[in-house]
């Protein structure tokens, strides 16, 4: 039997990585002060065609989709903003102290062509800000995605692009829609289809976004109103300010439809990224909670894959400079003395160490080869005569020991201190 196509089995040094991400996105999200929310990984197909867009490719092409026994249509979750918005509204969330500031880690579906990097069950961390809408919020959003690949020692570029507010956005289409009139018969179906409502996805459409007329088409950033103008322009000039490296980027269109305003993108400088180098992407949604039926409320967030991180960390933090063996391991020598020896264990995982034992007693010489085979720092002997004095063999580096269990904490605590600072 094989894992279906585009899923992944997580386990070894490639899990060790993601906890070590997973930690430290909890870590740098509590400094900022998000809160953790989980949602369902399913939920009602509305959902996403109401936040991400009927004619994006999420929806369209790429959705997990099926009824349920109840004849409902439900779909496996391809991005989190949605599902979080859902929960705001539904749980009145925004009645709290306001910005409400959310982050969620779980799995996410979309039916894509998999390659390195682009799977089709894939893990997202990601963060969600409601409040006012302010450029200096944008700029906090955008330093936490910064201080997150920083604190993971990642490099990146930083991309950003407002794509305007309601009257910009109506302006440019309103360009788009009668320059692409002239090229129907040169578009693809799909870019057909969002001619009318959607021309704007038409710029990153997979076949028509390499034409050179689509290149050429009429760019957003000439139709920026007064108000995006400015607010664009106070959001870059705060970035310099912190001193957040960015270039801006009047091509970026993100994949989903919900994004207004500020739009951004952190790219992997990793030779080893393949094609699909955005390790983070987000951007500001202006309409989301009243189209869910709540407030008008704006927001913004974005979302991290942890498996384009993961795979950019290996680099820095491989495989053979990973400790994850016992601190000590408990030799069982002796049916008589078992029950002892498991106390000794407890005693000792209760102390805060990570302790392996063979739980069946076995001759000296085979418990030291388990144990060496786990490559334990430090090796207890159980014996029967010694636990009969309330005392240890412990076993480390070249030493060996005699260890009253009283003493046995201490004396553990100090030679694991020294063999770390031996290596
Ligand atoms: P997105 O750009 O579709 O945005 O995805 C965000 C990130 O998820 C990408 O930059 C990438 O690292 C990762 N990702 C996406 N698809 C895959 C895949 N098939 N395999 C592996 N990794 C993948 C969103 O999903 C928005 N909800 C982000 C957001 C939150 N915007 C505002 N708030």
């Amino acid at each position: 039997m094989q894992k279906p196509k585009g899923t992944k089995d997580n386990f070894g040094y490639v899990q060790y990585l993601r906890q070590f991400v997973f930690d430290t996105l909890r870590d740098v999200s509590t400094l900022f002060n998000y809160k953790e929310i989980e949602t369902p990984i399913f939920e009602s197909q509305d959902v996403f065609v109401r936040a991400v867009g009927e004619t994006s490719d999420i929806v369209s092409k790429e959705m997990y989709s099926f009824k349920d026994k109840g004849d409902r249509d439900i779909v496996l979750r391809p991005e989190g903003t949605a599902g979080v918005i859902r929960a705001v509204v539904e749980n009145k969330l925004y009645a709290q102290a306001l910005p409400l500031k959310l982050f969620y880690i779980g799995q996410m579906f979309r039916y894509e062509n998999p390659q390195k990097g682009r799977q089709r069950q894939f893990t997202q961390f990601g963060v969600e800000t409601f409040g006012e809408k302010s450029p200096y919020l944008d700029a906090e959003v955008i330093l936490l995605a910064s201080t997150i690949l920083d604190a993971l020692n990642i490099e990146y570029d930083l991309k950003i692009n407002s794509l305007g507010d309601k009257e910009t956005r109506e302006a440019w289409s309103k360009a788009l829609k009668e320059y692409f009139a002239q090229y129907k018969d040169q578009l693809t179906d799909d870019s057909i289809n969002r001619l009318d409502n959607n021309p704007m996805r038409i710029l990153d459409d997979k076949v028509d976004s390499k034409k050179d007329f689509v290149q050429n088409a009429p760019k957003l950033s000439d139709f920026y109103s007064e108000e995006t103008q400015k607010y664009f322009e106070d959001l870059t000039s705060f970035l310099e300010t912190i001193g957040v490296n960015f270039t801006i980027d009047h091509n970026l269109v993100r994949g989903l439809d919900y994004y207004t305003d500020t739009a951004f993108e952190f790219l992997s400088v990793s030779k080893d990224a393949g094609s699909q180098s955005t390790l983070i992407g987000g951007g500001r949604y202006e309409n989301l909670v009243k189209q869910f039926g709540g407030p008008e409320l704006s927001g913004i967030g974005f979302g991290l894959g942890i498996e384009r991180i993961v795979n950019d960390l290996s680099a820095s933090l491989k495989e053979e400079d990973i400790n994850e063996s016992p601190d000590v391991f408990v030799m069982n020598i002796d049916e008589s003395a078992t029950a002892s020896a498991l106390g000794v264990v407890y005693m000792l995982r209760r102390a805060g160490f990570a302790t392996e034992w063979n739980y069946k007693p076995a001759k000296l010489q085979k418990a030291f080869t388990k144990a060496d085979n786990m490559k334990a720092t430090i090796k207890v002997i159980a014996g029967p005569k010694d636990l009969e004095q309330s005392s240890v063999m412990v076993k480390y580096s070249d030493r060996q020991e005699s260890v009253k269990l009283d003493d046995l904490i201490d004396f553990i605590t100090k030679a694991l201190g020294e063999t770390n600072e031996n290596n």
